[in-house]
């Protein structure tokens, strides 16, 4: 197997990033989403990601820089991450996180936030491994009248 590449999510990755979507989720992909991932490709506050394993795009992950957003000056989001359920546990998702970090750094941004459901115990346990800890900040929920 070769070595894991990672670059920056371009058009044709598209049908790749919904194929693994589709096949995480076991649901077709809502075109709002797939508009929602291709807002990632060469933007300047808006980062997408790919990996690339033998020439098969096996994960992605989706970030976001905020300004002035939430009571900090400059911050990071992890917003969404997705590997192909064949290549789980193989160290794709911590390298696509990684790699996120990487690319905020050089872009200025140093603090990340990142969200998850209470319950959800595999991402909670995926996000402690890449770093992340419990944020000075609580969510708020409002829900429709
Ligand atoms: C969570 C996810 C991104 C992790 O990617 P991955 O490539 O499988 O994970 P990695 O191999 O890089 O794992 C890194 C670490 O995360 C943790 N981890 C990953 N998957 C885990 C799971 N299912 N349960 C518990 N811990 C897990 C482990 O600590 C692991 O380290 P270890 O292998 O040394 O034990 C991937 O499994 C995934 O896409 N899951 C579904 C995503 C999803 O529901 N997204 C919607 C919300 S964003």
């Amino acid at each position: 197997m070769g070595a894991l590449q990672l670059r920056p999510l371009s058009k044709k990755d598209l049908p790749d990033v919904e194929r693994i979507q589709a096949h995480v989720t076991r649901q077709p992909v809502p075109q709002p989403w797939m508009d929602m991932v291709a807002e990632h490709v060469d933007q300047q506050h808006r980062i997408g990601l790919v990996a690339e394993q033998d020439g098969d795009v096996v994960g992605f992950i989706l970030g976001e820089i905020k300004i002035g957003g939430f009571g900090t000056e400059l911050s990071g989001w992890l917003e969404l991450v997705g590997v192909d359920p064949d290549q789980m546990g193989a160290g794709v998702g911590a390298s696509l996180a990684a790699e996120l970090f990487a690319e905020l750094g050089r872009r200025g941004v140093q603090e990340v936030l990142t969200a998850v459901r209470w319950d959800r115990g595999d991402m909670l346990a995926f996000f402690k491994k890449v770093g992340f800890d419990q944020s000075p900040f609580i969510n708020l929920h409002r829900r429709g009248d």
